[in-house]
């Protein structure tokens, strides 16, 4: 792959319960699929020479589905942790979190710091899953930091410049994503990202996550590299 490819590629891993709907099985089943959907295109892209890759696992929205749902989805994540680590011992992607873990429960937050922690050395793709993520409330959460910075005298108000909130988010040890691809269909951002999604270019594929395979996300990064990025200028 040459060095046009985007460093950093975002995912929203949409319609695995569409995928099961079809299928006539319980959404759950449409969740694990999404899962090892997950775990084929990681591996993938960490060979292409992607840098990060972020996917939104869990939104700050997503606690409003069915008990039974949200149940679901937790237990998938505390099984695709200890699958992972079970699993990737000789993998070299690099896995962290990134949205308010402090909501989770106890022993899912202990699964990811191990997770993180067997992860530190790993040169890799950095792969930054989103769990309980919103984009408002990461910015919330910034703004609460900065003021805290403000009043422990740390951070002077005329100081703070876009600079001081990108570094406060928690995407702040990497770049803002270059490519965000969404599966469905659906033309909406969702709350992710929204901060780093200024410049970002948009892939959207009808397809459903659970079916989203190497060969999307091949053509994604060729739309992508056919794309002429301005920022703003001329
Ligand atoms: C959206 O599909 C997807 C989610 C809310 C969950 C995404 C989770 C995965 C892909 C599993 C991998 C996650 C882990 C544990 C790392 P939807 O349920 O909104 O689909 P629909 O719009 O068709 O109903």
């Amino acid at each position: 792959m040459d060095k046009n490819i985007p460093e950093h590629i975002a995912i929203i891993m949409d319609g695995n319960g569409r995928w099961a709907k079809k299928r006539f099985i319980p959404r759950k089943l449409g969740h694990r699929a999404g899962a090892q959907t997950l775990n084929k295109l990681i591996k993938y892209a960490d060979e292409i020479g992607i840098k990060h890759m972020t996917v939104y696992a869990f939104s700050t929205e997503n606690w409003s589905r069915s008990k039974e749902e949200v149940d679901a989805l937790m237990n998938l994540l505390r099984e695709y942790i200890s699958d992972y680590i079970r699993d990737n011992k000789d993998s070299n992607i690099k896995v962290d979190m990134i949205g308010d873990i402090s909501a989770l429960d106890d022993d899912i937050q202990e699964k990811i710091k191990e997770l993180e922690d067997v992860s530190s050395i790993k040169k890799g793709m950095n792969l930054h899953i989103a769990v309980n993520y919103g984009g408002r409330d990461e910015i919330l959460r910034s703004l609460k930091k900065i003021y805290k910075n403000i009043e422990e005298g740390k951070i002077s108000f005329n100081d703070i410049t876009e600079k001081t909130i990108s570094n406060f988010l928690d995407t702040r040890n990497f770049p803002d994503p270059d490519l965000i691809i969404r599966t469905s269909g659906e033309l909406r951002l969702s709350n992710f990202m929204l901060w780093q999604a200024a410049y970002s270019e948009f892939y959207v594929t009808d397809k459903l996550w659970p079916d989203f395979n190497k060969d999307d996300l091949l053509d994604a990064i060729e739309q992508y590299k056919s794309r002429s990025r301005r920022f703003g200028g001329r």
